[in-house]
């Protein structure tokens, strides 16, 4: 079967029909998601802080990016395929994140990047899109400018911030983005913005009147050390699982129970 298109998410909009993202860094677990029939699969720059072990997503570097895009393309048959541009990979100039873009594209074999931003961020967007680059935006909260943040804070309260906000979704459509992401925005806000753009908006703590959701996939899987954001659900509990597994294996050596006569040549 063929990979997911951006026009396969373009009718899913017109017909009403939701559908789901995560985030993956590895063949692995990609191969697990598109087994599981999740159609876009983002190369997040999440991956700072649930693979790398940053404190945030403003180190990862584009030979990071295109390093793990490539194992996620990898491991996928069917996925849509989004490389995020990481921090200063696109904020120089236009150009600079149509030569980004590029590499991820030639390198790694993405189908998609993702750059955060909206008016901001319009005219690398218009750069992109025209030179063949299937471009999704990411409005609302954008972890990339957390020290100018002073962190995680929710987006869009307030009459003229909810404004700015339509502006900005209008302007990266406009731009020519074939869908926007939606991090921590209040949903009436959220389900506004969907209402009034004929490209589908993916929300992450944004309500559910998107038209599709991302989560990070060590979030809704219990992978994730310690407290997740209030807007993620745990679908499982993996960290919990692969300690216990971790912890009888070595009491199994220490004991001697492992390796047993089944694992064993002679
Ligand atoms: O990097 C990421 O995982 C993201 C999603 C949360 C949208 O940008
Ligand atoms: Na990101």
């Amino acid at each position: 079967s063929r990979r997911v298109t951006v026009r396969d998410l373009a009718a899913a909009k017109a017909r009403g029909e939701r559908w789901a993202m995560l985030t993956a860094y590895d063949a692995m677990t990609a191969g697990v998601f598109d087994e599981a029939g999740i159609p876009v699969l983002l190369v997040g720059d999440s991956m700072g802080n649930c693979h790398l072990g940053y404190d945030t997503t403003v180190p990862v570097t584009m030979d990071e990016i295109a390093m793990l895009s490539a194992a996620v393309v990898r491991g996928t048959k069917r996925a849509l395929v989004v490389a995020d541009l990481p921090f200063g990979s696109y904020q120089e100039s236009p150009a600079q994140a149509l030569r980004n873009a590029v590499r991820l594209m030639k390198e790694a074999g993405v189908h998609a990047v993702k750059l955060e931003g909206g008016e901001r961020s319009a005219p690398a967007i218009e750069m992109l899109v025209q030179a063949g680059v299937p471009v999704m935006a990411h409005l609302g909260l954008t972890p990339q400018s957390v020290h100018a943040l002073g962190g995680y804070p929710v987006q869009g309260r307030g009459d003229e911030a909810a404004h700015q906000l339509l502006r900005d979704a209008k302007t990266v459509q406009s731009a020519g983005a074939f869908s926007v992401v939606l991090e921590a925005v209040p949903a009436e806000l959220a389900a506004q913005v969907t209402h009034e753009l004929h490209v589908p908006t993916v929300g992450i703590g944004a309500g559910v009147g998107c038209d599709a959701q991302v989560l990070v996939w060590t979030d809704m899987s219990g992978m994730t050390a310690g407290r997740v954001p209030k807007f993620v659900k745990k679908y499982a509990d993996l960290r919990a699982e692969l300690g216990r597994a971790a912890a009888e294996y070595m009491d199994e050596v220490r004991s001697g129970a492992f390796p047993a006569e089944e694992h064993s040549f002679h």
